[in-house]
């Protein structure tokens, strides 16, 4: 990849000046290149003089004049001087104004200076993972949203990404609900052709208690004489218990064997879910849609084979009448069959990374899900390279198998974010409070534009607060929940990104209101400090989007917009555009605010945030 980042051309220079000076030091050595700490002496320093001192045995000083004679900056700094050390030994460097719009002349161009990749990858990102018959909550945000700008980043680096929605919609629970809705159809109490997913997930908590079992009620009823009539209701829980789940295992069975009634119900369960699924995942614009489904049914017919494969290439083994596939470095092993026969959901996840890796061409796979499955993945990614799954079809080596885990999304009271009666949050329920919220805002900001304008432009502010408040923190950790510090104007937001696009766009409804017109080559002109920090700053749009998509970080994306966006407003406070004082300037500015407009869209993009004219 060319380098326009001035921060990395110095990294590179100074790399090897100091691997020239002591050609002896083992490893690469880290230069520790850092902006400037004082504008007057620099824009940018090399402190590595101190760390280096006491392992080449010279003192600071010293260091830096042995690098400072060997480095060569040109052409995007001055040559360095005795005077260009300071203190114990920091290395002053001041770039070239002419240097930095020759840099940008490379930034500025319709890939933003992203190069295309020297490989390109196939990247699979296992995103969303709802389970059926269950309301969309706010857990299920993560898995979508992080999935979703994950799918974007790669895409827009110029891999070939293939989504895969790893729906729940096998197993018990979901034989449990599919015999209820059997039921409550056949009964009249539902109308089959009329169903919700609330309905569903009424449905599947009843499925769910039904099949609850109170044995330890029924034990200590007997235990200690709670009577007859006590005993005799928790008797007849548990048998009833008993037989309603017996009546699911039936069904289970009968929908493995494509038994027409049962797999028709089930398909419509599906169906309901995956409908409301995909258009709340529209709504909130996530590139998702039904040919990314590939549900854990997907692989109901590998499983048996999977195990087999395993079990006569000894990479499982028998452990307590179940089948086990033991990893080195877990001491809990993969549990792949249980002793009942049944198979489990890393089974599934074990069939998956065989498809995505020899079906799909997949070089990695990448899954966005809670950090509280971890272990699980440790222990089936492990798994996987054991049995060779991951072994890439033509081509060397292994795919990568990564588990880009994230937090729990908390409440104001520290807990997991739940609705006040302690239910989970609708997620539709809570873009259309996000979008509410946001309208008497635009009202006020904008009175005279049409009512459902405001409302467009209100869900749009809505939701890109929503997903902003979900991208910006380090995935790894919770994040609090607060309406009041995602919608605010100010601050690390959404909106106050969307308003920073918005205002570079207005510039230009300005300049031809007033009939300037902009000619995208005009000279590139980056005197003013303002001027500098805005191109440094749009000079590391594609080292941030490289770091992100290493790090698998979408934060690290919103992080830059962020720094861009404040930028840009010191640069407009201090650098009239329109008013410059000479048309050289004027027009230079207008591609600084042009670039910054491309860049900022191009970032919300990669994002997955809607972006707008006007708020
Ligand atoms: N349905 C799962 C859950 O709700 C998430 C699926 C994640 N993806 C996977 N390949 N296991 O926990």
């Amino acid at each position: 990849m060319a380098i326009h980042d001035p921060l990395a051309i110095l990294t590179d220079r100074f790399r090897a000046a100091i691997a020239a000076a002591y050609p002896h030091l083992e490893g690469p050595v880290d230069p520790l290149i850092a902006p400037g700490k004082q504008a007057s002496l620099g824009d940018f320093q090399c402190n590595a003089a101190m760390s280096l001192a006491k392992r080449v045995g010279q003192n600071p000083r010293q260091v830096a004049q042995t690098i400072v004679a060997r480095a060569d900056l040109s052409p995007i700094a001055d040559p360095l001087t005795e005077r260009s050390i300071a203190g114990p030994g920091f290395i002053n460097v001041r770039l070239r104004p002419r240097a930095l719009a020759d840099l940008l002349e490379h930034v500025d161009n319709p890939a933003l200076g992203v190069d295309a990749p020297g490989s390109t990858e196939t990247v699979v990102v296992d995103l969303c993972g709802v389970n059926l018959a269950k309301q969309m909550h706010v857990g299920h945000l993560r898995a979508t949203v992080i999935g979703d700008a994950l799918a974007r980043l790669f895409e827009r680096l110029g891999h070939r990404v293939i989504r895969q929605n790893h729906v729940g919609d096998w197993g018990l629970p979901i034989a449990m609900v599919t015999h209820r809705l059997m039921g409550l159809t056949a009964s009249g109490a539902v109308d089959g052709a009329r169903l919700t997913l609330d309905d569903l997930d009424r449905a599947y908590r009843d499925a769910k208690r039904e099949c609850e079992a109170d044995e330890e009620g029924l034990e200590a009823a007997r235990r200690y004489g709670l009577g007859p009539k006590a005993l005799a209701e928790l008797e007849e829980q548990v048998a009833g218990a008993r037989e309603a789940e017996a009546a699911a295992r039936q069904t289970l069975v009968r929908l493995q064997r494509h038994d027409p009634d049962v797999h028709a119900a089930w398909k419509r369960i599906a169906d309901v879910t995956m409908a409301e699924c995909i258009a709340a995942f529209r709504r909130l614009g996530c590139t998702l849609c039904e040919r990314d489904s590939a549900g854990e049914s997907s692989y109901s017919e590998e499983l048996a084979g999977i195990v087999d494969d395993l079990v006569s290439r000894g990479v499982a083994e028998q452990s307590d009448g179940a089948l086990v596939v033991r990893v080195e470095g877990i001491e809990e092993p993969c549990l792949v069959r249980k002793r009942d026969g049944g198979f489990l959901y890393a089974t599934s996840d074990l069939a998956g990374i065989r498809r995505r890796v020899r079906k799909l061409g997949a070089d990695r796979v990448i899954y966005t899900v809670d950090a509280r499955q971890s272990l699980h993945f440790a222990q089936v990614f492990a798994a996987a390279r054991k049995a060779g799954y991951t072994l890439r079809p033509g081509a060397p080596g292994h795919a990568r198998l990564e588990h880009a885990a994230f937090g729990t999304i908390l409440g104001e009271d520290g807990r997991p974010f739940k609705s006040r009666s302690g239910e989970n949050v609708k997620l539709s329920a809570l873009i259309d409070e996000a979008a509410e919220r946001c309208l008497s805002a635009v009202r006020q900001r904008s009175p005279d534009l049409p009512e459902p304008e405001q409302r467009r432009i209100a869900e749009a502010i809505g939701i890109a607060a929503i997903k902003f408040a979900d991208l910006c923190n380090d995935r790894a950790r919770d994040y609090t929940f607060s309406f009041d510090r995602m919608l605010a104007f100010e601050g690390f937001t959404g909106p106050y990104l969307l308003y920073a696009l918005v205002r570079v766009r207005s510039i230009f409804r300005k300049a031809q209101e007033r009939g300037v017109r902009s000619d995208p080559a005009a000279p590139l002109l980056i005197n003013d400090p303002a001027e500098k920090t805005l191109a440094l700053a749009l000079l590391r749009y594609p080292a941030s989007l490289a770091s992100a998509a290493q790090s698998l970080e979408p934060h690290r994306v919103c992080q830059y917009l962020y720094e861009l966006a404040g930028a840009f407003a010191t640069f407009f406070d201090a650098c009239p555009v329109l008013q410059a004082t000479d048309s050289a300037n004027q027009q230079s500015r207008l591609r600084l605010c042009d670039l910054t407009g491309r860049v900022l869209a191009d970032g919300l993009h990669v994002l997955g945030i809607p972006t707008l004219d006007r708020m």
